[in-house]
């Protein structure tokens, strides 16, 4: 199933309107307006309006269509299209004033994404893959980098912000990574830690505990862009799989070679 052009345009729109809104409110944005969700997971009405004003916008291209948000929850729908969005990936970011955050928006028929858009906001740089037509930055086709090894990698990360999932067996998995590749980033949104994998910026990318919404549009975009993305065990349980290893090809198995040492 296909959008039509027309559709694509829409959300492209949506999402850059969406964006301008969360570029203004940073500006003058103060820390006494975050509200917290767990002890150092945060939220605030930026993140609570982006969400209402993607979830109208998207309702206005496809009526009828369901969802997965971050904030609002599961909406479901009445036709076979499912919008799973992030309206703020970066929140921590956003509220100290780090200009590293963006929306993730990626639209789904029968379960099967079709279309995966990230958006750099600070940046003004809008990601989007098309199932079985490529990815694009700002209009520009993307692609992997050909990094043929670890040693040579700059490679990404997170780590969860619940502390009860920080767990020895991450930092073991950390260890052994920095030890082999050349550098190893923290920028703190999944979403574009994917779309960097995808224009080729970083060569790797690894990270557990991520939700369907931090992640969905990024696996399209390193997917179409000529990626590997498995879950730890080189499966593909990847969306839901709370474990994520995206790679260019080459380095895709030494990556996961690592990991599975730890993670069997
Ligand atoms: C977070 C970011 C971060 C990742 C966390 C996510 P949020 O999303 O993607 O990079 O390490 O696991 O929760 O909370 O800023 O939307
Ligand atoms: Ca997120
Ligand atoms: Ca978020």
């Amino acid at each position: 199933m296909e959008i039509n052009a027309q559709q694509i345009a829409q959300i492209k729109q949506l999402v850059l309107e969406t964006g301008e809104f969360i570029r203004r409110e940073a500006a003058g944005f103060s820390p006494e307006k975050v509200e917290r969700k767990g002890a150092n997971d945060l939220v605030s009405y930026v993140d609570k309006n982006a969400e209402k004003q993607l979830t109208e916008g998207c309702l206005t291209i496809l009526p009828g269509s369901g969802f997965i948000r971050e904030e609002g929850g599961e909406l479901k729908g009445t036709n076979p299209f499912r919008w799973i969005i992030d309206p703020l990936d970066g929140t921590t970011n956003f509220v100290h004033g780090v200009p590293q955050y963006s929306i993730s928006l990626a639209l789904q028929y029968e379960e099967e994404t079709i279309l995966g858009i990230v958006y750099d906001v600070a940046r003004d740089e809008l990601f989007m893959a098309q199932k079985g037509k490529g990815a694009f930055l700002n209009g520009s086709p993307i692609h992997v980098s050909d990094c043929p090894n670890l040693g040579s990698a700059l490679m990404a990360t997170g780590f969860p912000y619940n502390k009860s999932d920080r767990n020895t067996v991450l930092l073991a998995v950390l260890y052994d990574i920095l030890q082999q590749v050349q550098a190893i980033r923290r920028f703190g949104s999944a979403a574009l830690d994917m779309a960097w994998v995808a224009c080729g910026r970083f060569d790797g990318y690894y990270e557990t505990t991520l939700n369907p919404w931090d992640i969905a549009a990024g696996i399209l975009l390193v997917e179409e862009a000529g990626g590997r993305v498995t879950d730890f065990s080189g499966g593909s349980n990847t969306l839901f799989g709370r474990q994520i290893a995206a790679c260019n090809p080459r380095m895709h198995p030494d990556l996961l070679g690592v990991i599975q040492a730890h993670f069997s």
